[in-house]
């Protein structure tokens, strides 16, 4: 039994977006602090805007049970500079992600099947934690 869970976070990047309407991520240059360089408008497609790739099952059969499937700039160029992200968690029973940061950055969780037990440390080693349930859709 699997337990999926979404995983949406946003990081914070300094966005060319504010001042046009989108700036997809060119692929093909290489990644900045701030992203990817923005493709040439007449290259962009509406794919650039879609991903479906959070509808598939991540393989569990691991170590820690989990797998994540990233719906980040490179697999989701329409993200590029908007300081948002999104990722699909999916958790075996007895799964864990092991502790780690997000930098200046903030995260979302959606259950949508089973029930987690997650939380955070913060910065002055308190700790928050809590079971999450599946949302009733
Ligand atoms: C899942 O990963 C395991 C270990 O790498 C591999 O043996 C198995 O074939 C994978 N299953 C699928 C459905 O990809």
């Amino acid at each position: 039994m699997f337990l999926p869970i979404l995983c949406i976070f946003s990081l914070i990047l300094s966005s060319h977006a504010a001042v046009q309407d989108f700036c997809v991520g060119d692929l093909a240059a290489p990644e900045g602090p701030a992203g990817y360089s923005c493709k040439k408008p007449a290259k962009v497609t509406v794919d650039d805007f879609v991903f479906s790739g959070l509808g598939m099952a991540g393989n569990t059969s691991n170590l820690i049970k989990a797998a994540v499937t990233p719906a980040f700039a490179p697999q989701f160029p329409g993200l590029n500079g908007l300081g948002l992200s999104m990722a699909r968690l999916d958790l075996a029973v007895g799964g864990v992600v092991p502790m780690h940061t997000h930098p200046a950055g903030s995260e979302v969780l959606l259950v949508t099947q089973g029930a987690i037990c997650a939380g955070f440390i913060s910065s002055a080693n308190s700790v928050t934690s809590k079971l999450l349930r599946r949302v009733t859709l």
